[in-house]
């Protein structure tokens, strides 16, 4: 197939992380990815099956020029700010990119007709919000935000769905659990700076790159006290995109769907599975809570099963950990990051 020939679909955010695995599956299904990326936290290399522009969500004009000069017949929207614990200290850049930039994707699309929308969201939508520690969690439960990272996800999703009522736009949004893991090429995988989440942080700490591991509290409502979570494979979540993209909706129609495993992992079992994928144990202590941490994420993932016919397959701890060590050892990416000279031209994504 001829690139004219594929519709081409714009990502916002394809630059970053979950973006670029999203946009190698968008070109395995036969879409034309077409990354829209400030990279401010996502890289140039991890842009590989689409062309890319520069530019900023914030920026109507950019936007505008981008979605007509490539006939885009749908729009994938990861763009946004993430560090939780950043947005407690500046939620007014969190409002301004990720409800502000989101409103003006929205009247863009608008304005041009495109009326299909698959939205990054999160768990951070549901906070803790009186669940038990082993209860999963439906699209349905309470939504409490611990974060203004969360209320702005939460935000951006009313507004989707308000614009589905009103003008006929068709959307799903997809509430992530922990996105985790690389492509088994190691081509692209996880590359934040800074890096904050277990997985890649437990790695580097058993290849000795990092500092030892703190484990945020042994004192939780949870089987071994250690905080549950819900581990699925990045290449798992491109999928959810993909599938989301190609559901059979009606106009206006608006859907809030899990994406995540179903199982809960506890922070001690990933410092076990680590240790054995390295070899080594994991040098780690055990710290305070970390703020804001809810002691159980999991999800109750059948509504992505019914709706999208999507789930899990590549997200069992090992395959995870495997995938993420493989990228972490490629000297030209992961390990490569880690070289000082390389840090923050650096390789991939946010
Ligand atoms: N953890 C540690 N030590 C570390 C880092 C993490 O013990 O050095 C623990 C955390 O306390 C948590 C678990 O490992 O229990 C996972 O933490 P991550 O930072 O990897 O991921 P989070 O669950 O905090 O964050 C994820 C997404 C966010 C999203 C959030 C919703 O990455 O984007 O879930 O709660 F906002």
């Amino acid at each position: 197939m001829n690139a004219a020939s594929q519709p081409a679909v714009l990502v916002t955010g394809g630059a970053g992380y979950i973006g670029a695995h999203t946009a190698k599956a968008l070109h395995e299904a036969g879409f034309l990815p077409v990354i829209f990326d400030d990279l401010s936290s996502g890289s140039r290399e991890a842009v590989r099956w689409g062309p890319l522009i520069e530019g900023d969500l914030r920026d109507r004009a950019a936007l505008s020029a981008a979605m007509a000069a490539h006939e885009i017949t749908a729009v994938i929207h990861f763009a946004g700010l993430i560090e939780v614990g950043r947005s407690t200290l500046r939620p007014d850049l969190f409002w301004e990119v990720n409800v502000a930039g989101t409103i003006n994707l929205l009247t863009v699309m608008r304005e041009q007709g495109v009326g299909r929308l698959v939205f990054s969201s999160s768990a951070a939508v549901y906070g803790q919000g009186g669940r038990g520690p082993l209860e999963t969690i439906v699209e349905t439960a309470a939504k409490a935000p611990a974060s203004p990272y969360g209320d702005t996800k939460l935000a951006a999703e009313w507004m989707i769905a308000a614009q589905c009522r009103a003008y006929g736009l068709t959307a799903v949004a997809l509430r992530y659990f922990n996105a985790a893991g690389a492509d088994p090429s190691g081509l692209i995988g996880e590359a934040h700076e800074p890096e904050t989440h277990l997985i890649p942080l437990a790695i580097a700490a058993a290849l000795g790159d990092g500092k030892p591991l703190t484990v945020f509290g042994q004192d939780f409502d949870t089987p071994d006290g250690t905080c549950l979570r819900d581990y699925i494979h990045v290449t798992d979540l491109a999928a959810a995109h993909v599938a989301a993209l190609k559901a059979d909706l009606p106009a206006g129609a608006y859907e809030a769907v899990n994406v995540g495993s179903g199982e809960g992992r506890s922070v001690s079992q990933v410092v076990e599975a680590v240790s054995r994928a390295v070899g080594v144990p994991v040098p780690h202590s055990i710290g305070p809570r970390r703020e804001g941490d809810p002691p159980s994420l999991v999800a109750d993932p059948r509504r992505g099963r019914e709706l999208l016919g999507w789930t899990a397959r590549h997200s069992s701890l090992n395959e995870i950990v495997a995938d993420a060590l493989r990228w972490e050892r490629n000297p030209a990416y992961g390990a490569g990051r880690r070289d000082p000279a390389n840090r923050r031209k650096s390789l991939t994504p946010t």
